[in-house]
C-alpha cells in the first residue's frame, strides 16, 4: 500500500470513567487500540502504520501490536494534536498519503479507510469522512436557555480516518498555534480546501461508558 495511517493512541479516556488509558481499554477481550490496528491492516492501501501511545506503555504497546500487524510505536504528547504530530515525524519519506485515525474508533471499516485513501488519491489535498447530524441542534447560553436552532442541514458529523497529501499534513502542523480536536481543522486554518466523503455508522467514536456498550453490542 502506499498509504501511511498514524494512529493517536496516547489519551487517558477520562470521558469513559477510571480504568486506564481508553486505546488498552478492553472491547469483547481486546484492547480497542488492537481492534482499530487489525482493521486499519485489512485495508489493501495501507502499507505502515505509525501509533502514539501512552509515554510510559510504548514497549507494551509494541508487544501487544506485534502479533496484529507491523506498526511502529512512538510516545504521544499531552494533547492529540501533539501525539499526532510525533507520529508525522517517524512516517518514512516514500508515503505521499498519510491519514489520522483515532484508536477510539476501533470499528472502522476498512471500506471506509479505502474510501479516504480513494479521495486522497484522486487529487484532493484534505478528505474527511461525514455523516449528516440527525439532532436538531440548538444553541444555548451559560445560564440554560436557548439562544437560536442552529439550520441543521449543512451541518455534519466529523469521523476519522482523515486523509491528507503529505505535505498538506505537514504544513498544517507546522503552522499550527492553538489546539484543534482534528486534523482537518489545521489544514482548514492554512486555506485548503477539505472534501468530504460518505462517514460509517461504525467508525463511531467511543466516548462514554455507553458509546461501549454499543460497541460490545455491535461487535
Ligand atoms: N489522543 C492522543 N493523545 C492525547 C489525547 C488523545 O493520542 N494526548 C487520542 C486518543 O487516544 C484517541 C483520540 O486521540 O484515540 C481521540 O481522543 P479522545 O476520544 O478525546 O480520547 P481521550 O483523550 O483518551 O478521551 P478523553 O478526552 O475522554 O480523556
Ligand atoms: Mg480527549
Amino acid at each position: 500500500g502506499d498509504v501511511a495511517v498514524l494512529v493517536p493512541a496516547a489519551g487517558m479516556g477520562v470521558r469513559l470513567g477510571p480504568g486506564g488509558p481508553k486505546a488498552l481499554r478492553l472491547l469483547g477481550g481486546e484492547p480497542l487500540l488492537v481492534h482499530a490496528v487489525r482493521r486499519l491492516a485489512l485495508a489493501p492501501s495501507v502499507g505502515c502504520i505509525v501509533v502514539a501511545a501512552p509515554a510510559d506503555a510504548v514497549a507494551d504497546v509494541a508487544a501487544l501490536l506485534e502479533p496484529v500487524a507491523p506498526v511502529t510505536v512512538v510516545a504521544g504528547g499531552a494533547t492529540r494534536q501533539a501525539s499526532v504530530a510525533a507520529a508525522l515525524a517517524v512516517v518514512p519519506l516514500e508515503y505521499e498519503i498519510v491519514l489520522v485515525h483515532d484508536a477510539a474508533r476501533a470499528l472502522t471499516p476498512p471500506e471506509l479507510v479505502e474510501s479516504v485513501a480513494e479521495a486522497v488519491r484522486g487529487g484532493h489535498g484534505a478528505v474527511i469522512p461525514v455523516l449528516p447530524v440527525v439532532d436538531t441542534i440548538k444553541r444555548v447560553s451559560d445560564s440554560g436557555v436557548v439562544v437560536d436552532t442552529v439550520e441543521r442541514s449543512s451541518l455534519r458529523a466529523v469521523q476519522t480516518p482523515q486523509g491528507f497529501r503529505r505535505d498538506v499534513l505537514v504544513k498544517a502542523h507546522e503552522a499550527a498555534v492553538d489546539e484543534h480536536t482534528d486534523d482537518a481543522g489545521l489544514a482548514e486554518r492554512i486555506g485548503i480546501a477539505v472534501y468530504t466523503v460518505p462517514g460509517a455508522e461504525a467508525a463511531m467514536k467511543i466516548t462514554r461508558p455507553f458509546d461501549l456498550a454499543v460497541a460490545e453490542l455491535l461487535l
